[in-house]
């Protein structure tokens, strides 16, 4: 083993000294190297080769490497690239010319460029800007599916009262500016709403934003952001949600939201709420329909909604639930309705018995002799109230000894 790293060693230090004093003194650095801006959030780097450059040289290639706003580094043979990256902070990058292929990476020094950062007061851009996309009814039979776009962010802390925010987006080539805000309080726009846009529904590209703004006392600064089409896509709910109980078994069933993606691309949460016990049942599944085991004398409500799979695109975000389908009944209900039902029934007999009762014993006549009109009105009030309450008692013997005389007593004292 030792020997053997030796010798590797050993050649590998043979070759170093065979290459070194050639192609590393001949390696120079591009030239012309520079930033431009090519749309909100999208630079082309361009440099060219270096004239005094050996020729003869094959497999010469460039290293790119961003410092801001973010690191990152890559590799490329051609002379420019062109890459999305937010520009409000500006840009700083370098690039080197490196030779590849041969037993070491040789590399030339560095030339760099600058895109400085708009200008602007501190604490004048918004925050908190975020997007979501859905997926809307296209008008043309190329485009049945379109995608709309909603943003919201908030008033920089230091942006003065008449700072009016404008957004654009770009997506590929195209880029579009906002026509439809809300505000806030303090009238200063705050969110924007694009009805249709260019964004592909089944896009996996970048979409860039940026929210800049004009006000008469002070310079607004800019805000750029990147956002994964597929991270900020919103499923729309399921649609036609059914479901209905047989025995004890549940069954739901819905179709896939309106969307560009084919059946196998959802997934699905389906939320059983049984609003007897209280319960709350939740459940992933990959299929447009779910059988459940269920109480069969209980009341559930269910409510369905959808995500993209990440069987067909990185996951997107979950569609709202979709509105709330009730199934099933509880026994009580129809229950205390009958109990009611038959009360209702059992008053009204009772009622029609002690009428009866008193007209057939002629309790008026025996009880009341002829009195001034006014008068017996209210006893037959009177009256007919004492047989209601004693309807439910058994005899008719006791409703006319009961009734007597207390009752005279309290017409008299109370009327007169
Ligand atoms: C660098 O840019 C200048 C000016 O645009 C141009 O004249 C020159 O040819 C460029 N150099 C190379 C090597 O292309
Ligand atoms: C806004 O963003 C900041 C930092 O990103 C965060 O701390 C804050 O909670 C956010 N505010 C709201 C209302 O989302
Ligand atoms: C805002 O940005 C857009 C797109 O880059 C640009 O056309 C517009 O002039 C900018 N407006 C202000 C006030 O800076």
């Amino acid at each position: 083993m030792v020997p053997e790293l030796l010798i590797l060693w050993g050649a590998t230090v043979i070759l170093q000294a065979d290459l070194l004093p050639d192609p590393k003194s001949s390696l120079l650095p591009p030239v012309n190297f520079t930033i431009e801006v090519m749309g909100i959030a999208q630079v082309l780097l361009r440099w060219d080769p270096n004239p005094e450059q050996a020729p003869g040289l094959a497999n010469l290639e460039y290293h790119v490497k961003i410092n801001a706003p973010w690191p990152d580094d890559y590799e490329t043979g051609t002379t420019q690239s062109t890459f999305a990256v937010p520009l409000h902070q500006g840009l700083s990058a370098s690039v080197q010319t490196i030779l590849q292929g041969g037993p070491l990476p040789l590399a030339s020094s560095w030339v760099s460029a600058e895109l400085p950062a708009p200008p602007g007061s501190p604490g004048t851009s918004v925050t908190n800007l975020t997007c979501i996309t859905n997926t809307v009814a296209g008008h043309t039979h190329r485009r049945p599916y379109q995608v709309s776009l909603r943003c919201s962010w908030r008033a920089g802390a230091a942006a003065p009262g008449d700072t009016r925010y404008s957004l654009y987006y770009r997506y590929g080539p195209w880029t579009e500016e906002c026509r439809e805000y809300s505000t806030d309080e303090t009238r200063r726009n705050t969110a924007c709403w694009f009805p249709k846009t260019s964004i592909s529904s089944k896009g996996h590209d970048w979409l860039a934003v940026r929210v800049n703004g004009s006000s008469r006392r002070a310079a607004i600064r800019p805000l750029d952001r990147l956002f994964a089409v597929q991270a900020i896509a919103r499923a729309n709910p399921p649609a036609n949600v059914t479901a209905q109980i047989q025995g004890t078994h549940l069954s739901i069933q819905w179709d896939k939201p309106f969307s560009a993606f084919p059946h196998h691309c959802f997934d699905y949460e389906v939320k059983i709420y049984n609003t007897k016990k209280d319960y709350l049942q939740m459940e992933r599944i990959s299929s447009n329909a779910f059988l459940s085991v269920v109480d069969a004398v209980a009341e559930y409500s269910v409510q369905v909604r959808a995500a993209v799979s990440a069987a067909c695109r990185a996951a997107g975000l979950w569609s709202p639930w979709s509105r709330p389908v009730h199934v099933g009944s509880e026994e009580r209900k129809p229950l205390t309705e009958w109990v009611l039902i038959l009360l209702t029934v059992a008053v009204c007999v009772a009622l029609l018995t002690c009428s009866l009762l008193c007209s057939t014993c002629h309790l008026w006549a025996r009880l009341f002799p002829p009195i001034p009109a006014p008068k017996s009105n209210i006893k037959d009030l009177l009256v007919t109230a004492h047989c209601e309450k004693l309807g439910a008692s058994t005899t008719e013997t006791e409703v006319v000894s009961f009734v007597e005389e207390p009752e005279f007593e309290i017409l008299e004292n109370s009327v007169f």
